[in-house]
């Protein structure tokens, strides 16, 4: 059993900065275990037995990716309509209902400035806002819904705002390791 499972996912994490050093701030952290969907499933094809399975044994969950389209990566969105589909609309009893209550964060990092993303910005709306198909989502599972991890302004931040970032980044965890 995991106590707190990263589900990352990002599309071209070879070309990651953001993503690559918050998941440098996880490393010696007793319990984590990093899932990254597409280095799993290259093809798009989860395997579903196998992330039902991971999801059942996290004791804590993180959603990890790069915000796209205001939005997650396609490839967490199939998760979410394989994984969450199966365990909360056709198997409940036995699946869904045993992580009620579990913590769940998202962790999301976008490329535009936190002025952006407001009614005078060009996004209209707070990022905050913008998650909210993802809080309802943890509310429909009975999944208890934490303060987002946001970082803005990602793919131009400079070596030092990064370190800064990841550090942040590694207390949250701590902290929700610890609740
Ligand atoms: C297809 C695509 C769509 C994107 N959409 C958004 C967006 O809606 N809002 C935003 O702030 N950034 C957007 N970005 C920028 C990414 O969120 C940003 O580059 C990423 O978070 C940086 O993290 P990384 O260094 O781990 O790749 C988009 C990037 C791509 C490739």
């Amino acid at each position: 059993m995991s106590k707190l499972l990263i589900l990352f996912c990002h599309p071209h994490v070879a070309r990651s900065k953001a993503n690559a050093a918050l998941l440098g701030a996880t490393r010696g952290l007793e319990g984590v275990e990093v899932a990254h969907l597409d280095g799993l499933y290259p093809e798009g094809a989860i395997d579903l037995d196998a992330e039902v399975a991971r999801l059942i044994a996290a004791e804590r969950v993180v959603l990890q990716f790069p915000i796209q389209w205001y939005s997650t990566p396609p490839l967490l969105k199939a998760w979410q309509d394989s994984v969450l589909t199966r365990m909360f609309y056709m198997a409940y009893e036995a699946e869904g209902r045993l992580i009620a209550g579990r913590p769940l964060m998202v962790a999301a990092t976008a490329g535009n400035l936190p002025e952006a993303y407001s009614a005078e910005g060009v996004n209209l709306f707070p990022l905050a806002e913008l998650l909210k198909p993802l809080h309802s989502t943890a509310n429909r599972c009975g999944l208890a819904w934490q303060e987002p991890f946001l970082l803005f302004r990602a793919n131009r931040l400079e070596a030092s705002a990064l370190q800064d970032a990841a550090a942040a980044y590694r207390t949250r965890l701590q902290a929700l390791l610890a609740a």
